[in-house]
Formats: C-alpha cells, structure tokens, sequence
C-alpha cells in the first residue's frame, strides 16, 4: 500500500510519496511536479489541474480557482464577498449559509458547492497518484493552514473521502514543512534545543511558525499567520497600477471585462515573477479589449514601493511568532523560507532585517508540505518503518 502526503494549494497541488529510499515527487502528465488547483467545465468536458489551467482563458466564467478559500466558508463572511470580487465565476448563498458556485456546464446551469470542486481536485491528484504508482491510493495526508476552522477540516475531510481517499491525519503546513525539515537532519546541538523560524508565503497566506529541534524530536513552539497575504496580493499591486495606467494611455476600463480582467492579472503574475529575477520587466498584451493592444513596463525599484505596505504586514505574524514562542531573534538558529510567493527578493530582504541574518532556502519552497505529510503517513501507517521520531505540540494537526 502507498503512503502519500497531499498539499492541495490556492494556486498549484504537490503529491509526495515515501518509498523505500526515501521521498519522491509524482508528476503529473505533463511532467511537472505542481499541477495547478483548477477545475475548468467546458462546453462538452470538464478539465482538471494543467488541463483546467490551459482552458481557464475560453471559459472565464466557468473556470474555479482557489477553491481552498472558499472551503467551509458563509457567503455573508466579509471576507468571503471580498474574495468573491475578484473571482470571474458567478456565486450564491447556498440554503445552509454556505457558498454555491454557478457556472454552465455541458450547455445547462449547474450549481456545485465549494466540496464538490475541492473533491474534484482531489480525484484528479489520486488519478495522477495511482497512474504514477500503479497501484491504489487511498491513505494520505493532507496538509492545511494552522488557521482553518473546525468546519474547514470537516469540508477538507469531506471532499477527500468523496474522492475515495482515506485521510489518515490534517496536518498543519508548518508541522509538515517542520518534519520534513527535521526528521532527516542529525546535526543538532546536543547541549539544548535548536530554534528555527519556517515563513511560509503561499499564494494567498503567510503562515510563521518557531519551531524547537533536538535529536530525534520537534516541538512547534508558536505560530502565526495573516490568512490574507500572500503572491496574488502582489499581482493585485501590479493589476491596479496597469489598470490605472491603461485607463489614461488607452482609454480602456479593464475591470468592466471579465476576460481583459482574468488576462491582465496573468500577466501581472508573470510580470512578478520576472521581477524577482530581473531589476525590470516589460507588459504587452495584444488585444486586451476594444482590439486595443497595451504596452506597459516597470522597474523592480517601483514595484517595492507599490508594495511597502504589503511588506510591512509580511512582519506582522513574524513578530508575534517570536512574542508567542518568548525568544529573542538571537536565539534563531536559523530562518527557512518556504512557499513560492517568498521568491520575491524583497521579502528576503526584509525578512534578513527583522530576523538579522539572511534566511536559508534549505528545502524545496514548493515541496515541502506534501514531503511533510508523505513522512507523517508513513510514521501512522502499519507498512512502513520510519526512524523514530516525536513530534510534541498542541499546533500539530486535526
Ligand atoms: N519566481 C517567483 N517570484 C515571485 N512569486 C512567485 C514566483 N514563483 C511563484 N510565485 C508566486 O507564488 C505563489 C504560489 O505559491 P505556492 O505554490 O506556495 O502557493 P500555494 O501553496 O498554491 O497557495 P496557498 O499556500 O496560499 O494555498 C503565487 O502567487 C505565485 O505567483
Ligand atoms: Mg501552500
């Protein structure tokens, strides 16, 4: 039987396995190691993961994307209508206060809750999984954020079982990024515990965690999160300034078109990710709307400053991590940063004057939840032997 740890993101999913020799990344059909969270309902097929993402553009409106933020959630929730905002596909209050999604499929109105799309997902990763394997996969891990409610996990467990998993355990993001961290490093001190500091930036939260190490033992001391502040916070930075810009170079009001709006913030996410490697990065998009083709461009320099107040909040859940653990930043033996959306270089900037030193990127940003949660299915399941190891904490999991 396979051991299987899941980290089902906003923006991509990541499947770990534990062998024999140790932990291995499944691909999906495209040889890639992350499949976008996408579920697509063309006119006559649904499309699932890269397939979901490659259809997103023909079919705006029926196009789902992070799911995972409206997972047991009310309608009414503040938050919820804030998010609602800027996703392409129509919503409703579903009867129990919860969230419908309505978008036409196969050429009629359908109607799906959040569970229903999140249990898709799912199926689609066991799909990738068993294809990878050759074999069942039914017992797994999944990793969700420390923050989530008790009806979230419930939802989260739902969809799973509805996709035929069975999950073993949750386990919080930075318990599994901690283990995964720990379990096979055999340097630490022996004269007391080793503080590390784990910054999670994902594509919509930033989780923090301290986390103390001895041989053979983890204890996850604090942690902290600002569920709303991650990569696509940034993309909307970039999304507003083209906006505004475009407005008064082109005439054009992009928010009043759904696709010129789901067209200009894939660019500004690309635009992003150029940044984090070049001091400047051009935009041109052709035909945006009104068969206008737009040009834009900006320096790295502007785009840290459109974002200051961003980065000022990325110190929020830093700092109160540390307050919660009572440590001072001396006593850090090291800061880890992990998930995709901390590639951008001035979060390590910022990151490196908080803490005083520069963080590590010693595990794989993009990984490292699912290798967490593979280990931690192989520590509950009777087929595997794993070294012994005691994970002790109240934030553990579910
Ligand atoms: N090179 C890069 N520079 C800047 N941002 C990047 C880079 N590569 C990826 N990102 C951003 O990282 C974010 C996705 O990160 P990640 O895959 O860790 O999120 P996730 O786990 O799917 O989401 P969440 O943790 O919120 O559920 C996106 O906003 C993406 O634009
Ligand atoms: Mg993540």
């Amino acid at each position: 039987m396979s051991v299987i740890g899941f980290d089902i993101g906003n923006e991509n999913c990541v499947i770990a396995v534990v062998k024999q020799r140790g932990i291995d990344v499944l691909l999906n059909d495209e040889s890639n190691r992350e499949t976008p969270s996408v579920v697509c309902f063309g006119e006559k097929q649904r499309f699932l993961g890269s397939a979901g993402a490659s259809s997103a553009m023909m079919n705006p409106r029926s196009t789902v994307t992070q799911v995972k933020r409206l997972i047991g959630r009310r309608f009414k929730d503040p938050e919820v209508q804030t998010d609602l905002k800027i996703f392409p596909f129509d919503t409703s209050e579903a009867k129990d206060g919860g969230i419908l999604i309505n978008l036409k499929y196969l050429g009629e109105t359908h109607s799906f809750a959040p569970v229903q799309i999140l249990a898709m997902l799912f199926s689609h990763m066991k799909d990738v999984a068993e294809k990878n394997l050759e074999m069942p996969v039914v017992d797994c891990v999944i990793g969700i954020p420390s923050y989530f409610t008790d009806l979230q996990r419930r939802a989260y467990l739902d969809a799973a079982k509805i996709a035929g998993l069975k999950p073993l355990r949750l386990m919080h993001d930075c318990a599994a990024t901690a283990l995964s961290y720990g379990i096979y490093k055999t340097d630490f001190s022996s004269t007391g515990p080793t503080y590390v500091a784990f910054i999670d930036i994902g594509h919509c939260d930033t989780q923090v965690s301290i986390v103390s190490f001895e041989v053979g033992h983890m204890r996850i001391v604090s942690h902290a999160f600002e569920s709303n502040l991650g990569g696509r916070d940034f993309d909307e930075v970039l999304f507003g300034y083209f906006v505004a810009q475009f407005k008064e170079q082109y005439k054009i009001d992009v928010n009043s078109n759904i696709r010129a709006c789901i067209r200009l913030r894939a660019a500004c996410e690309k635009l992003k990710k150029v940044l984090s490697a070049n001091s400047e990065a051009p935009l041109n998009i052709e035909c945006l709307m009104d068969e206008k083709d737009v040009k834009g461009f900006i320096k790295r320099e502007e785009f840290e400053r459109l974002s200051s107040a961003l980065l000022d909040r990325v110190c929020i859940p830093c700092r109160k991590a540390l307050a919660d653990a009572t440590i001072t930043v001396g006593k850090i033996h090291s800061v880890e940063l992990v998930g995709s959306g901390s590639r951008i270089p001035a979060i390590a900037k910022l990151i490196t004057s908080l803490f005083g030193r520069e963080p590590s990127r010693t595990l794989n940003a993009s990984e490292c939840v699912a290798r967490g949660c593979a280990l931690q299915c192989a520590m509950l399941s009777p087929v595997f032997r794993v070294r012994e190891y005691d994970v002790s904490t109240k934030y553990f999991s579910y």
